[in-house]
């Protein structure tokens, strides 16, 4: 059977039905409120960067489809109401995705909210473009984006893990996962953010921000995070579909999640490697395995429905990577064992969190790259637009092209 491939296998569950990801997103959706007031700070400074020019273009990546999207826009245009700016959206997720579903409901939002707008007041104009592909390749020309916004998606690798033939029984990395695996993991997630960093400081014009938000860890030790235990009950509900013979031993060796969970001080530390981008904001939050548990105190009111809400929001998500793998004719049972056993589980649990990392970014200006370098360097090489090769203070070489732009001068640091 051949490989299976994220840009291929991957999209949430379509349509409006029980099981769509439409109807079980709530998780996110808590997300993006909690978000907001990161968001729309960067959303004011961002515009005060572009002004007086008027059109800030905005990319969404790994937009989904549903509700979700729209309260992202709506959040933009909210934060820029009543300024002189023109939007432009730029929606981007895989090309699986149900994009028709996003621009048939984004028609009829945008109507309501242009109806919404005070009398005398002048509508935002707003212009919507999708953008099909993986944001783990080049999506937008050369420095034409104002702001990326990105919910609940980073915590997915750009491939499917290979090499983790000894996490017998596991999916992730679980108590039993050896060393070599967790370091597989965790080399994987760092090439994957790093070159994410890389294409999107290329793409992002000069004043840019990020606000980033994906599932993390909130304890150093990878073997804690909330995530683990939550896909050990997962990779236990098949090790039963296994006892049944609904599934195959060799299946379940073979599968492993794409997906990483990692802590605040990993991130930081890949950022700060990158040399790309400060941080302007950077928080955990917590937010209860139960999407419909609102609770200050995150006490379980009744384990067994929290156990089928639980099952549903992870069955929207990742339904398509088990099909794919094991086949449609185990998924309904898989899932109706997930319940029961997450069930069984929060009852005894104390506080089954997810951990939710919220970044804010700031592109770095190739002014500040340009002090870090001598002067006569820059006036003898600013003339041409040939790349040359800069040895740093630090001693590491990177490849440069001298550009001009709005009167300043400086080098671009290809990465
Ligand atoms: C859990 S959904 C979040 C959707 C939406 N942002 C929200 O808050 O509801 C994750 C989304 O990320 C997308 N995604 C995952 N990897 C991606 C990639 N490499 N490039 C673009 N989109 C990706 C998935 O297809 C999916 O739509």
């Amino acid at each position: 059977m051949e490989a299976m491939k994220m840009e291929s296998d991957f999209h949430m569950v379509k349509g409006e039905g029980e099981n769509s990801y439409i109807n079980n997103s709530r998780h996110q959706q808590k997300t993006l409120f909690e978000t907001k007031p990161v968001l729309e700070k960067a959303v004011a400074e961002v515009c005060s960067a572009v002004l007086p020019r008027n059109l800030l273009l905005v990319g969404d990546l790994g937009c989904g489809s549903g509700k979700n999207t729209l309260i992202f826009l709506s959040e933009v245009i909210d934060a820029t109401r009543g300024l002189p700016v023109e939007l432009q959206f730029f929606l981007n997720d895989l090309p699986s995705n149900d994009f028709n579903h996003i621009f048939q409901s984004c028609d009829e939002h945008l109507k309501n909210s242009a109806a919404a707008v005070h009398k005398g007041e002048r509508p935002t104009p707003i212009y919507i473009a999708g953008v099909p592909g993986s944001y783990y390749t080049r999506l937008f020309p050369f420095q034409s984006v104002h702001l990326f916004h990105s919910s609940f998606s980073l915590h997915w690798h750009s491939q499917f893990p290979y090499g983790l033939d000894d996490n017998k029984g596991n999916i992730y990395i679980a108590r039993t996962t050896p060393p070599y695996v967790v370091k597989l993991y965790q080399e994987q997630f760092q090439k994957d953010l790093m070159l994410f960093l890389e294409l999107r400081y290329e793409e992002l014009a000069f004043g840019g921000q990020m606000v980033l938000t994906f599932l993390g860890r909130k304890n150093e030790d990878v073997y804690s995070g909330s995530m683990n235990y939550l896909y050990e009950l997962l990779a236990q509900s098949l090790q039963t579909l296994v006892k049944k013979e609904l599934v195959s031993q060799e299946k379940l060796e073979s599968f492993n999640l794409p997906i990483y969970g990692a802590s605040i001080g990993e991130v930081k530390e890949i950022i700060n490697q990158s040399g790309l981008f400060d941080i302007n904001h950077i928080k955990l939050f917590e937010s209860n395995w139960d999407p419909y548990n609102d609770s200050e105190n995150n006490n379980v009111q009744d384990n067994i429905q929290s156990g089928v809400n639980i099952a549903k929001s992870i069955r929207a998500v990742m339904e398509t990577l088990f099909v794919s793998h094991f086949g449609e004719s185990m998924i309904d049972a898989l899932f109706k064992e997930f319940a029961n056993k997450v069930a069984d589980y929060i009852e005894r649990a104390d506080n089954p969190n997810y951990s939710i990392i919220i970044l804010s970014l700031q592109r770095k200006s190739e002014a500040c790259i340009v002090n870090a370098l001598s002067t006569s360097r820059i006036s003898q090489d600013i003339d041409s637009t040939i790349p040359f090769d800069h040895q740093f203070e630090d001693g590491v070489h990177k490849n440069c092209t001298p550009f001009f732009n709005n009167d300043v001068k400086g080098l671009l640091i290809i990465p």
